[in-house]
C-alpha cells in the first residue's frame, strides 16, 4: 500500500501512539483487502457502543486511545448505547449503568458527537459519491443504495481508526467498478408495508451473500421502507448495497443471473419471524432502524387520544435530534402511556433484565435478532397492528 510522506510519519508513530495504532489498524485492513492508498473522508460512523454488545475488554483500549490524545479529524457520530438517559437509566443496575457511561466517556473525550442512533444520515445526509468510514450495516447499506455514498461495512475499530486519521482504505465499495450489480432479483409481488420491505432484505440477505443485487418490482418504496430493507439485508448477509430499477429491459442487456421473489415467499419469511405464541407481548417496539420525523408524525396521529394497555409497554426509539424536532408528536405518544426513547433499542439493551419475555415490533431485523440477543419470543406485524395491539379499545 503507497503511504504519503505525511501519513508514513503517522505510521512510524512520530504523531504519538494514538495516530499511530490508528494508522497500522487501517494500513493492515488496507493490505488485506489489497487496497492501494487511503482516501479521504467526510464521516465516520462507529459501532461498538453499547456495554452489552462491547463487554469489558475492549473498554481500557478506549480509555487508553483517549488518554493518548486520539481525536476525531472528521465528523464522527456513535451508534445507540445500551440505555436512555432517563427511562432505562433508573431500571437497570448501577454497576452496568456505570460501565456504559465510562464507554460514552472515552467517546466523548476523543471528540465523537454522542449521536447514539443508528441513523445518523437523519443528522447530517451525506453527500451523494462523498466517501465515509460507517460501521452499522443498516446505516451502511442505506448509505450506499439509497443515498449513493461509498462506505464499507466497518467493523467499531476501523471506524473509530478511521475517524482518528480522517482516511479509510481505497478498497470495496469506495471503488466503482465493484459497485455494479451481479445478480438482478425480480420482486412478483407489491410489496404492502414496512414489514413486508423487511421480510425481502431477510430473505435476500440469506440467498445473496455478498453479491450485490438489482431489484425490479419495488416502484412504491418508501424512504422508510428501504431503511427496513437495508436493515433486513445486513441482518443476514454480507451485501453492501442494492440497486434499484423500474426498467426490465436494462436487465436483459447485463444478462445476470436473475432470482425470482413471490407473495409466499414473504409470507413464509414473516411466519418464520414470529416465534411468539401468545399475542399478549409485553412489549411493543417500534424504531429499529431509529423513528425518522415522518415516522414520529405517523405514530403520533394513530396514537392520539389512545391509552396503552396496562399490561403491554410501548417504545418508540429515535435519535436525540430527531426527538428534538418532534415535540408535539412526542407529547402525543408519551401522553398515550408510550415511551419515545432516545440512544438505545431492545437489541443493545437489556430487556430481559427488566422481565420482558416477548416483543411484537414492525421490524424485520429486530425480530430476526431477538430470540437470541433478547432472549424474547417475536411478533412481527406492520406498525398499524403494533400499535393496535398497543392500545386499548
Ligand atoms: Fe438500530 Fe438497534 Fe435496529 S441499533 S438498526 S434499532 S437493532
Amino acid at each position: 500500500m503507497h503511504l504519503t510522506k505525511d501519513e508514513e510519519h503517522i505510521f512510524d508513530g512520530e504523531r504519538g501512539w494514538a495516530n499511530q495504532i490508528c494508522m497500522k489498524i487501517l494500513v493492515r485492513l488496507g493490505e488485506l483487502f489489497k487496497a492501494q492508498k487511503l482516501i479521504p473522508i467526510d464521516s465516520a460512523h462507529i459501532s461498538g457502543v453499547s456495554y452489552k454488545t462491547l463487554g469489558d475488554a475492549p473498554i481500557e483500549f478506549l480509555q487508553a486511545l483517549a488518554d493518548a490524545g486520539g481525536r476525531t479529524r472528521v465528523k464522527a457520530t456513535l451508534n445507540p448505547q445500551s440505555l436512555d438517559p432517563k427511562y432505562l437509566l433508573t431500571r437497570l443496575p448501577k454497576a452496568i449503568t456505570n460501565k456504559q457511561l465510562t464507554i460514552l466517556k472515552q467517546f466523548d473525550k476523543m471528540g465523537v458527537t454522542q449521536s447514539l442512533t443508528c441513523t445518523p444520515y437523519y443528522l447530517v445526509k451525506p453527500e451523494h459519491s462523498s466517501h465515509l468510514a460507517w460501521a452499522e450495516s443498516s446505516a451502511v447499506i442505506y448509505a450506499n443504495s439509497v443515498l449513493g455514498a461509498c462506505t464499507n461495512r466497518e467493523g467499531g475499530p476501523s471506524a473509530l481508526a478511521a475517524a482518528i486519521i480522517g482516511k479509510t482504505p481505497d478498497y470495496g465499495m469506495h471503488v466503482s467498478e465493484n459497485r455494479r450489480p451481479n445478480i438482478s432479483v425480480n420482486v412478483e409481488t407489491k410489496l404492502q408495508d414496512e414489514t413486508e420491505f423487511g421480510a425481502l432484505g431477510i430473505l435476500l440477505g440469506r440467498i445473496l451473500a455478498d453479491k450485490i443485487p438489482v431489484i425490479q418490482g419495488l416502484e412504491n418504496a418508501s424512504e422508510s421502507d428501504l431503511k427496513q430493507l437495508s436493515a433486513a439485508l445486513g441482518s443476514t448477509g454480507m451485501t453492501n448495497m442494492f440497486h434499484l430499477i423500474q426498467d426490465s429491459h436494462q436487465i436483459k442487456k447485463e444478462k445476470l443471473q436473475k432470482i425470482n421473489v413471490e407473495t409466499q415467499d414473504i409470507k413464509r419469511t414473516i411466519e418464520s419471524l414470529t416465534t411468539a405464541s401468545t399475542q399478549k407481548p409485553d412489549l411493543i417496539f417500534i424504531g429499529c432502524p431509529h423513528c425518522s420525523r415522518n415516522e414520529l408524525a405517523k405514530i403520533a396521529c394513530l396514537a392520539q387520544g389512545k391509552k396503552i394497555k396496562p399490561q403491554a409497554e410501548l417504545w418508540v426509539c429515535t435519535s436525540r435530534h430527531v426527538k428534538q424536532q418532534a415535540a408535539a408528536d412526542v407529547e402525543k405518544i408519551e401522553g398515550s402511556g408510550g415511551h419515545v426513547l432516545t440512544d438505545v433499542c431492545t437489541i443493545v439493551s437489556w430487556t430481559e433484565m427488566l422481565g420482558i419475555k416477548t416483543i411484537m415490533t414492525n421490524s424485520a431485523k429486530t425480530a430476526h435478532y431477538a430470540p437470541t440477543l433478547s432472549k424474547a419470543e417475536t411478533i412481527l406485524a406492520p406498525l398499524t397492528e403494533c400499535l393496535k395491539t398497543a392500545f386499548q379499545g
